[in-house]
C-alpha cells in the first residue's frame, strides 16, 4: 500500500479534522508504531502502521462508507450548480474524499442513502444481478389495493422498461393509503412511476431499507454516521 501523510489518514476515520491532527501531532497524542509522530506530514503507510491518537489505535479503512439520513431537497448528487446536493451536508474533510452517493433518491425523497468511495462495492450493491432488496415507505392518494399487489408482483411494464417483481405490502387502506414497496432494482422514479400506473400518486416517498441495513433511527434528518465494521461485513457478504 502507498505511504500516505499521517493527517490524511487520521481525518480519513471521520474523527479528527487536518487542524486538530496538527495540534495533536503537535502535544505528542499521535503515536506511529509507538512512536511519537513528528509532523501531520509524515508519509506513512496506512495497512501496516499502528497509528494511536490519543491512546486509542486508528482503526484503518482504506474506503469511507457513511449511512445518511437524506432530507427532502437535497440532490443525490456530488455537484450541482442548481442547488444543494448530499455532499454539502458534509463536514469539509469529508468532502475531500470523492465520496459519492450509492445510487439516487429523488430531490423529495427522504430516507437511507449510502455514501462512499469504494466505486466497486458501490456498483455491485447497485447491480440488479445482486438482488439487493431496497425497502420504501409511501403514502399514496387513493386507495392501495390487493389488485395493486397482485400487479406489483407480476412485473409492471411502464411505458419504456419492464419492472422485476416487486413488493407492495399495504400498511394501511383510505382516500390516502400507506404501504411498503420494495424493489431488487432502481430505475429513475420508478417506485413514483409504479404507483403513477395504479392510479395512486406518491405523496411522500422515504427509503427505509437497503439489503440489510435499516436506517439508522438516530439519524434525524440531514444526519450521517459510518458504517460499522459489521455492516460492512454484511454489504461484503451480498455480492
Ligand atoms: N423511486 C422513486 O420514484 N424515487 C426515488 O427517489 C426512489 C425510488
Amino acid at each position: 500500500m502507498e505511504r500516505l501523510r499521517l493527517d490524511k489518514i487520521i481525518a480519513a476515520s471521520g474523527k479528527y479534522s487536518r487542524r486538530e491532527v496538527k495540534l495533536l501531532v503537535r502535544q505528542g497524542r499521535v503515536l506511529v508504531d509507538g512512536m511519537p509522530a513528528r509532523s501531520p506530514e509524515d508519509k506513512v503507510d496506512p495497512e501496516s502502521a499502528e497509528i494511536a491518537v490519543n491512546g486509542e489505535v486508528l482503526p484503518y479503512r482504506r474506503h469511507t462508507w457513511l449511512m445518511l439520513h437524506k432530507p427532502a431537497g437535497v440532490l443525490s448528487a456530488t455537484e450541482d450548480g442548481r442547488g444543494k446536493t448530499v455532499l454539502d451536508l458534509l463536514p469539509p474533510e469529508l468532502q475531500r474524499q470523492g465520496l459519492f452517493p450509492v445510487g439516487r433518491l429523488d430531490k423529495d425523497t427522504e430516507g437511507l442513502l449510502l455514501l462512499t468511495n469504494e466505486g466497486r462495492l458501490a456498483h455491485d450493491l447497485l447491480s440488479p444481478r445482486h438482488h439487493v432488496d431496497k425497502v420504501y415507505y409511501v403514502r399514496t392518494a387513493g386507495t392501495l389495493t390487493e389488485e395493486d399487489c397482485r400487479a406489483f408482483a407480476a412485473g409492471m411494464a411502464l411505458s419504456d422498461f419492464q419492472c422485476l417483481p416487486a413488493e407492495l405490502e399495504i400498511l394501511s387502506a383510505g382516500t390516502e393509503s400507506e404501504a411498503l414497496v420494495t424493489l431488487r432494482e432502481g430505475k429513475f422514479h420508478q417506485v413514483k412511476r409504479m404507483l403513477a400506473q395504479r392510479g395512486k400518486p406518491v405523496l411522500y416517498l422515504k427509503r427505509v431499507k437497503m439489503g440489510n441495513l435499516t436506517l439508522d433511527p438516530a439519524l434525524a434528518r440531514g444526519e450521517y454516521r459510518y458504517l460499522t465494521e459489521e455492516e460492512l461485513q454484511v454489504l461484503r457478504n451480498l455480492r
